[in-house]
């Protein structure tokens, strides 16, 4: 690729068979990405968010007819929204070498990323992710995929990008709370894979002034190198799912209250639960324990949360356990950028766990209830 060679300090290229991935303002080199990769025409899927607060950085490759905006949020990752992207393309006479390019967080990259790859059985399509968490995991790997029936990414598929361009600027307009969502992310690649990325991590006193290139630096290279060496997730990729056994049985249980809570909440629990397993199981030292818990307290703060008994809590691992096959296996860290997996865990520290985590959350009532 052709870049200004001074411009090499701000852009980085992480070359990948799962879509090149590029770190760099967008404006210096997007156009010319797409350029080389000599498609007909570009159309864009943003949802209403991304479609009014990021579109506006790329200019002429963001012309109005060519942007289908789809209503933000999960709920809509299903495929009638897909139906919505196949039409357009159809009433816009898009062809073969057509690119679709997403311009969204991991909800978006995901529908579109799907959309592409079946349209006339899979034209090109680019990402530009611009949530904190599409830009540090979604994004990158080549999963993509739907909800259906209330299962989350239920139909889907392994199809990489043509590439993937990471500019932090798009940070700016995101809430908190979403900036939040993703960072339990980075910790958790920090935790389980990338020492320099907890180097980094480590001397933050919170989030209001990370230097985001320099993050996406080191958890670029990393989601993408676990993503190449396992890309259908028979093995070292399972790492990934490191505070997600619990996390997701959080999140499922939470989903069925009055009260659901965030993935990025469900995950930051599950990490915690999960730290906890492994120092109770002399897998991880107390002294890494403690530094790790310590930081996610320090940057994601403590969720507030009423957690269930760990019966109702087993019901939905139990229920994870069958969709895998009768095989759920803990991804456990042994110290800080080091993690197992597929490991089996004693009830007896399930149980201790669940109750040292009943401590580590803020509400009056998040003690455990009695039937254990
Ligand atoms: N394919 C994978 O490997 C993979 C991995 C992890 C997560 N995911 C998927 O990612 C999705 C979650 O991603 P997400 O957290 O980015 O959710 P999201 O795409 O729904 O974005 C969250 C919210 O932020 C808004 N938003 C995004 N960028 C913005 C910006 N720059 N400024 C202002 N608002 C902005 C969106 O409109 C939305 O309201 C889930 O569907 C999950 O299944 C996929």
């Amino acid at each position: 690729m052709d870049f200004d060679l001074d411009r090499n300090d701000i852009m980085k290229v992480f070359p990948s068979p799962l879509g090149d991935i590029y770190l760099g303002k967008v404006q210096d080199g997007l156009s010319t990405v797409i350029s080389s990769l000599h498609v007909s025409n570009v159309f864009v899927v943003a949802d209403v968010n991304t479609a009014k607060l990021c579109l506006p950085q790329l200019h002429s490759i963001a012309v109005s007819e060519r942007v289908i905006v789809i209503p933000s949020g999960e709920k809509h990752k299903n495929l009638d929204s897909c139906g919505l992207i196949w039409s357009f393309l159809v009433r816009q006479g898009a062809d073969r070498y057509s690119l679709v390019l997403n311009v969204g967080g991991g909800m978006i990259c995901d529908l579109g990323g799907f959309a592409a790859s079946c349209f006339q059985r899979g034209i090109p399509f680019g990402h530009v992710p611009t949530s904190v968490l599409a830009m540090s995991d979604a994004a990158i790997g080549g999963k993509n995929g739907v909800d259906f029936e209330g299962f989350k990414n239920y139909i889907g598929r392994f199809q990489p990008p043509a590439f993937i361009w990471i500019d932090p600027v798009f940070i700016n307009t995101l809430p908190q709370q979403e900036i939040r969502e993703g960072f339990a992310e980075i910790i958790k690649h920090a935790v389980i894979g990338s020492k320099n990325l907890w180097d980094i991590l480590e001397e933050l006193e919170n989030l209001d002034n990370v230097d985001w290139h320099r993050i996406f630096e080191e958890n670029t290279p990393f989601k993408k190198q676990i993503a190449e060496a396992d890309p259908h997730e028979k093995g070292l990729r399972k790492v990934l799912n490191f505070g997600h056994t619990i996390g997701h049985a959080l999140e499922s249980h939470f989903l069925r209250t009055p009260h659901p809570i965030s993935h990025g909440q469900a995950v930051t629990l599950g990490m915690l639960a999960e730290l906890k397993i492994a120092q109770e199981a002399e897998m991880l030292s107390d002294e890494d324990f403690q530094r790790i818990v310590g930081l996610i307290h320090r940057l994601l703060g403590q969720v507030e949360v009423t957690l269930p008994s760990i019966i109702e809590l087993q019901h939905w691992i139990e229920g994870d356990k069958k969709r895998a096959g009768g095989q759920v296996g803990y991804s456990l860290p042994d110290k800080i950028g080091s993690c197992r997996w597929d490991v089996p865990v004693d009830r007896q520290i399930m149980v201790k766990s669940f109750d040292w985590l009943s401590t580590q959350v803020r509400t009056p009532a998040g003690r455990l209830s009695e039937e254990k």
